[in-house]
């Protein structure tokens, strides 16, 4: 079973074809990166896929589940989460309880189980461990007890990857995740996407601009440019694609 399939997604706004039969096949545990020029309908595709918007005709299916017509929330339930999806940080927690608020099983959310303190403890402590765990693994455990509002952007950038874990996310959207960051510091974002992708077996579909830094990362690219997947497969062969170096140079 293909872990996640697009099939012949179509879009139009007003009486324009946006999106025009999109069509991709993704496996688990790779980082997948979206590329084209602007307007080329990437930030669309997303939208739909995260069930932000609906598609005019086609098919999602994620881990075996049809998720088409699906809202925001029972896609993000489905353990397909957009990063931005996740709720802004509370700027007057600190990380840690940033971590802990995000959790997928945190019962103590539950005014039903809250009067079972005992229970409560026992998650406490486990939610607060795995919270650590994943704190460690994005590289934010220095910065536990800083409260949000003093990270500094790319921090926050793996602020937010860091709660789309602890909201037990199987595949992970990010659109420009190292937008305005710094090389190093994008460097760095970008190795912990990788590490976590191994590691964790997490898919992540990205789309990014900054191909520059980016393109090391990916294990397959889709280049879309006028609502079509122009080309596919791994960077080096797309970056070479006549229809890419085309849609690029506007040639
Ligand atoms: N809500 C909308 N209403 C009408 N047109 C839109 C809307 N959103 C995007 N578009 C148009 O769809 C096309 C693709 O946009 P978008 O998906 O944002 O591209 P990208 O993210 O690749 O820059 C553009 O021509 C844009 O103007
Ligand atoms: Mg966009």
């Amino acid at each position: 079973m293909v872990f996640f399939t697009v099939n012949n997604i179509i879009k139009h706004f007003g009486g324009n074809a946006v999106l025009n039969g999109i069509n991709m096949e993704i496996d688990k545990g790779k980082i997948y990166q979206l590329i084209g020029p602007n307007g080329s309908g990437k930030t669309t595709l997303i939208n739909i896929i995260s069930g932000m918007l609906k598609p005019d005709d086609g098919k999602i299916i994620f881990d075996g589940k049809d998720i088409t017509y699906k809202s925001l929330y029972d896609t993000f339930n489905t353990g397909l989460v957009r990063t931005w999806q996740i709720p802004q940080p509370f700027v007057n927690l600190t990380t840690l309880e940033n971590f802990v608020i995000s959790s997928g099983n945190n019962s103590g959310e539950s005014f039903l189980l809250a009067p079972l303190k005992s229970k409560w403890k026992k998650d406490e402590k486990k939610i607060t461990d795995h919270a650590l765990h994943i704190m460690e693994m994005v590289g934010l455990i220095n910065q536990k007890d800083t409260l949000s509002q003093n990270l500094s952007g790319g921090q926050q950038k793996l602020l937010e990857l860091g709660r789309a874990m602890m909201s037990d996310a199987k595949m992970i959207l990010m659109d420009e995740p190292i937008a305005g960051v710094n090389p190093t510091l994008a460097h760095e974002i970008f190795e912990k996407i990788s590490s976590i992708c191994k590691r964790q077996k997490i898919t992540f579909l990205i789309i990014e601009h900054r191909l520059d830094i980016a393109l090391q990362y990916a294990d397959y690219i889709f280049a879309l440019n006028g609502g079509k997947i122009i080309a596919k497969g791994n960077p080096d062969d797309v970056m070479k694609h006549p229809n890419v170096i085309e849609s690029y140079l506007g040639v």
